[in-house]
């Protein structure tokens, strides 16, 4: 127990599963690297006021670097009592350098420590991950770009509803992937708040310049009040919250590749990269790739909703149970990482299949626009929409097509239909009649392609 960073006013022992139950380091440590940073950091701020000299300094960092490395190359050697990331490159500073290493946590808590390190570490990942998201969004309008030309049925209910351009489909989840950038780009300055100098709760008593501190790691803010700066955990949540929001659109974007894969609508087809087979029904290509997916949505949105349950009743400042904020943090980023990656080459390798689109659209997803066609000559809408559902339901005893039902039999639902009505019966002049901003006409995808485009230039 004398070992231990805090043995001081402890006799007993800890318990040996206690012990296990209170370390981190097996996963904190994924955080050398950003403790290391801010505990060089911190050395500065404690030279520039006196508490160590300039020699000191040095010295202090050349252990840090020296630390560093070993994490590096892989040979820190992790010690029974290394409790977690900060005092196990605490403990080998000292071993590097001797007592010195003892004046580093001047004024410095592990709350401090910790919340800082969690937000360097975190604002390193979301660069990352901001590179996939618009991999994932660049690939998507790219596809679109070049399909414009492939029609199919758009689907409300996943009933068969009006035609639609695929690449308007592609384009539809490339919007949410476009808000769900926007959303992570807003994110960053609320994890660049700077807790370090908070201390344990208090604030730092001996002065050490916070705006020094937030330039030298590039945070944007400083944490205003220390009791929040070391209790905050509101910037993990956010992210969480963000992974739970992007999976969800991977996820339902991933549904309906999985339903295109079928064989009953063989719209699609995964490349062999990301299907694999079943061990006993030799003829399987399963989309194994879309389903995980579609599966991790729900982990990733549990690990949001566990850590809020872990926060909520907390009292004030740091509780142990906030060591529970890295577990879920890290695995949400391995996994909306891999996500975006791996539905980035779902979407670039797949094969789709124009002829099957084509094929799926029945004459009955023009009836809204037979209903219009009646609208054209001023008859109001609710009527037409009566009309035109009678010309579905005829067709349908006469075991036919809309387009398959004489004129006569037409004027004889309503006397306005004309010989012009053959027009409606076109997909192409159906989608380019949905021309108004936002719909699937050859040249709204195009500006859809576009101010994507230009997101994706910013
Ligand atoms: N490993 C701890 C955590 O992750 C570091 C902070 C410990 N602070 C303390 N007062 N015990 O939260």
């Amino acid at each position: 127990t004398k070992q231990k960073l805090w043995g001081g006013r402890f006799t007993g022992k800890t318990d040996p599963l206690m012990h296990d139950f209170n370390q981190s380091l097996k996963y904190d440590q994924r955080m050398h690297a950003a403790d290391i940073k801010g505990s060089i950091a911190y050395a500065k701020s404690l030279t520039r006021v006196g508490i160590l000299t300039e020699e000191e300094q040095v010295k202090i960092t050349e252990g840090l670097v020296q630390v560093g490395k070993e994490w590096e190359d892989g040979v820190f050697q992790p010690q029974p009592d290394d409790e977690d990331i900060h005092t196990a490159n605490e403990r080998r500073l000292s071993e590097l350098i001797g007592t010195l290493g003892g004046k580093l946590h001047t004024g410095r808590s592990r709350n401090d420590q910790v919340a800082t390190d969690m937000r360097i570490w975190l604002l390193e990942q979301v660069q990352d991950i901001e590179q996939s998201v618009r991999g994932l969004l660049q690939v998507i309008v790219d596809r679109a770009d070049k399909e414009k030309e492939f029609l199919l049925p758009g689907y409300t209910h996943l009933q068969r509803g009006q035609p639609i351009r695929w690449s308007h489909l592609l384009l539809s989840h490339a919007t949410s992937f476009r808000y769900d950038l926007e959303r992570l780009q807003q994110l960053i300055p609320r994890i660049s708040v700077l807790p370090l100098g908070c201390g344990a709760l208090a604030g730092n008593p001996f002065g050490v310049d916070r705006e020094f501190l937030a330039k030298e790691l590039n945070f944007t803010s400083i944490a205003e009040n220390s009791l929040w700066g070391v209790g905050d955990r509101d910037f993990i949540v956010e992210f969480l919250m963000w992974s739970s929001l992007t999976m969800t659109h991977i996820s339902r974007m991933a549904e309906d590749l999985i339903i295109y894969s079928t064989a009953e609508f063989g719209f699609v087809s995964l490349s062999d990269a990301y299907s694999t087979g079943s061990s006993i029904m030799p003829q399987k290509k399963n989309p194994d790739s879309l389903e995980l997916l579609r599966g991790k949505s729900g982990r990733i949105f549990g690990n949001m909703a566990g850590f809020m349950m872990t926060l909520k009743g907390l009292p004030s400042t740091y509780n142990k149970d906030l060591q529970e904020d890295k577990e879920p943090l890290f695995d949400a980023v391995d996994n909306v990482s891999a996500s975006l990656k791996i539905a980035e080459g779902v979407i670039a390798t797949m094969d789709v299949h124009a002829d099957k689109m084509f094929k799926a659209l029945t004459m009955d997803v023009l009836a809204t626009d037979l209903a219009d066609y009646l609208v054209r000559k001023g008859i109001p809408f609710r009527e037409t929409h009566h009309i035109s559902g009678r010309a579905v339901a005829l067709a349908e005893s006469r075991k036919c097509q809309i387009n398959e039902l004489t004129l006569t039999e037409l004027k004889n639902l309503n006397q306005n239909f004309d010989d012009d009505v053959r027009d409606v019966f076109d997909f192409v002049a159906s989608v380019e009649r949905r021309n108004a901003i936002g719909g699937t006409s050859l040249m709204m995808v195009e500006r859809q392609v576009s101010v994507l485009r230009e997101v994706l230039n910013k």
